[in-house]
């Protein structure tokens, strides 16, 4: 059942072709430069861009997949969250493209299909998915950090989420006061492997609250404080690393305590993670040592599937046509604001 899935959420153009539980092509194009030179995501710069590159990275996906648009089964798009004009681009495009082939389509979640993408690549396979349900994920990225308990591959609870900046924008915001350009998290990644993480004490923001929501923003702030009453550390590179390896120690001691907690707390032997942060190598060795101390098994995305992408996509709509026959309408509405687990008028 070869399915067309397309992503343009934000700030990557995605276009993949599934076929049940396999991708056969997964096309990323990045606008990451773009955006670079005003150190963030420019919404309406990124819907024109969406426009610009989703036909030929279609057309590449398609090809690389070796299947014709009249051998597709299906369309499928991200319907939310995200920028409004962004997600526009992609979903109309499969509504119209859908239409025209007389094929069904299907508009998904965005954080929903982060759940899936630990398992499009790597053993055991997506088609077991439901045998590691009930699992608690985190999907950590620079638009969102949440906690989520997927009971099963139908009934997910948002357990908790960042009241402030997700942990993506605090690494590049941090990036930022350092003076290293948009997106930052990998470069600092890189920085703090020959830096000292116990350098510098930073804030760690409500690690010890029984919830499972996180707040990023008051450890950007304290970085921030601590350059203007140090300024000369920008000066020297050792420094640089030093500051880089004790901000991320402080970001990843949060994430893993309390992705932890959360799995204990919802009695699931089970962690996942995705996102652009669960790149993170610090990381995915913190959660590697905690799962494997508290017993718990860890399924971190691939990197390639950590970033946003339609693979992710097309799995989980060719998953809900198949478990559900769940279809959307060819004139739904784009949902920016869309909650996981909140319903939609398809
Ligand atoms: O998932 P993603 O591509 O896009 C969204 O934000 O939705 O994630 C991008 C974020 C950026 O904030 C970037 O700085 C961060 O992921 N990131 C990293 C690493 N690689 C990417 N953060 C920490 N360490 C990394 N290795
Ligand atoms: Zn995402």
């Amino acid at each position: 059942m070869p399915l067309l899935a397309f992503e343009t959420s934000c700030d990557e153009t995605g276009a993949a072709v599934v076929d049940d539980d396999k991708v056969l092509s997964n096309v990323v194009s990045s606008q990451i430069v773009l955006h670079a030179e005003y150190g963030g995501v420019v919404p309406e710069l990124a819907a024109r861009e969406h426009l610009r590159n989703l036909l030929p990275v279609a057309q590449l996906a398609l090809r690389e997949a070796g299947i014709s648009t009249q051998s597709l089964d299906g369309v499928c798009a991200t319907q939310g969250p995200g920028l409004p004009s962004a997600l526009m681009i992609g979903m109309k495009a499969a509504q119209a493209l859908a239409f025209a082939l007389e094929r069904p389509f299907l508009g998904v979640h965005h954080h929903e299909a982060h759940l899936y993408s630990p398992w499009i690549s790597g053993s055991p396979p997506v088609a077991d998915f439901s045998r590691f349900q009930p699992n608690v994920s985190l999907i950590v990225s620079g638009g969102h950090t949440m906690l989520v308990h997927v009971l099963d591959e139908l009934r997910t609870q948002v357990l908790g989420a960042t009241l402030d900046d997700a942990a993506g924008e605090c690494f590049d915001k941090i990036g930022k006061l350092v003076g290293l350009p948009y997106p930052a998290g990998a470069a600092i990644d890189r920085l703090a492997r020959d830096g000292n993480p116990a350098a510098f004490s930073f804030p760690r923001p409500l690690i010890n609250q029984p919830d499972h929501d996180f707040s990023f923003s008051g450890l950007k702030t304290s970085v921030r404080y601590f350059l203007r009453d140090r300024p000369g550390i920008l000066n020297d590179w050792q420094s640089i690393r030093d500051l880089c390896a004790s901000a991320q120690a402080a970001i990843v001691e949060v994430l893993v305590t309390k992705t932890v907690r959360a799995a204990r707390t919802a009695g699931v032997r089970c962690i996942t993670a995705s996102g652009g942060v669960a790149c993170n190598s610090a990381l995915r060795a913190q959660l590697l040592t905690a799962c494997t101390g508290a017993g718990i098994s860890l399924r971190v995305a691939d990197a390639s599937f950590c970033t946003d992408n339609a693979a992710m996509i097309g799995i989980l709509a060719s998953r809900r046509l198949r478990l559900s026959a769940q279809m959307s309408s060819l004139d739904a509405d784009i949902q920016p604001g869309w909650i996981l687990g909140g319903t939609v008028n398809n």
